[in-house]
């Protein structure tokens, strides 16, 4: 479903992808270990699509992110892939429904009421249909990160890509974020790729491959 092929990226001469290249399939949840400037980050992001690498290509289902044009590849990865970071990346001052409505709210071929449906469905499912109305602000770091996943699902994408999300939580709250994700992972189907330095962390997905010196071990 989705593929890198012989990744290279450097930045500015220095080589950070060498020749990555790893194949994921539907319905999987693994994780991908390296420590910090590993390169970790880069390649999530060449996987969203968000950055070009240099050269190899990226493929979802066939066709290659890197050689489409930046608005069909805006409304691709809004459709098909779900994206969560460590410091979440929310809106402090709405609230959680407008923080996870904004993740579909750019879809002009859902209705209305089917996205207000569709984000209560995805509060319930993160355990915070009670705080629905609750500023973003007054929320602990779990329930924050619980708000970004929910935001991750609500285009109901194939994939998550996960950047390090327990990186900013104490032990107990990153287990129950990976509990959460286990969870969603088998109710909904979705393949979750969990990017993590944390060795605890990793061993909680179906399969680790680790990043290092450029190129992915499985
Ligand atoms: N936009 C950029 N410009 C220059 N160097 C960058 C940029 N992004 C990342 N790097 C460098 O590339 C290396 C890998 O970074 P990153 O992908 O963020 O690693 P990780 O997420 O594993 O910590 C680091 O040395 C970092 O400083
Ligand atoms: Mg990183």
């Amino acid at each position: 479903m989705l593929a890198l092929e012989n990744i290279k990226k450097s930045y500015k001469g220095q080589e950070v992808l060498i020749n990555a290249s790893i194949s994921i399939a539907e319905k999987e949840m693994v994780s991908i270990m390296g420590r910090s400037g590993a390169g970790k980050s880069t390649l999530l992001n060449i996987m969203a699509g968000l950055i070009k690498p240099d050269s190899g290509r990226a493929l979802f289902n066939g066709n290659d992110l890197t050689a489409i044009d930046e608005e069909s590849l805006a409304a691709f990865r809004l459709k098909h892939i779900g994206i969560v970071f460590q410091d979440f990346k929310l809106i402090p001052s709405l609230s959680l429904s407008d923080n996870i409505l904004l993740g579909i709210y750019p879809r002009k071929d859902i209705k209305d009421s089917d996205k207000t449906s569709r984000v209560n469905e995805l509060a319930e499912r993160v355990g915070l249909k009670h705080k629905l109305k609750e500023k973003v602000d007054n929320l602990s770091g779990g329930e924050k990160q619980r708000v970004a996943i929910a935001r991750s699902l609500v285009n109901r994408p194939v994939i998550v890509l996960a950047d390090e999300p327990t990186g900013n939580l104490d032990s107990a709250t990153s287990d129950s974020i990976m509990a959460l994700f286990r969870e969603l992972h088998q109710t909904m189907l979705t393949s979750f790729i969990i990017v993590t330095h944390d060795k605890d962390i990793a061993q909680k997905t179906d399969k680790t491959y680790v990043l290092q010196k450029g190129e992915i071990r499985s």
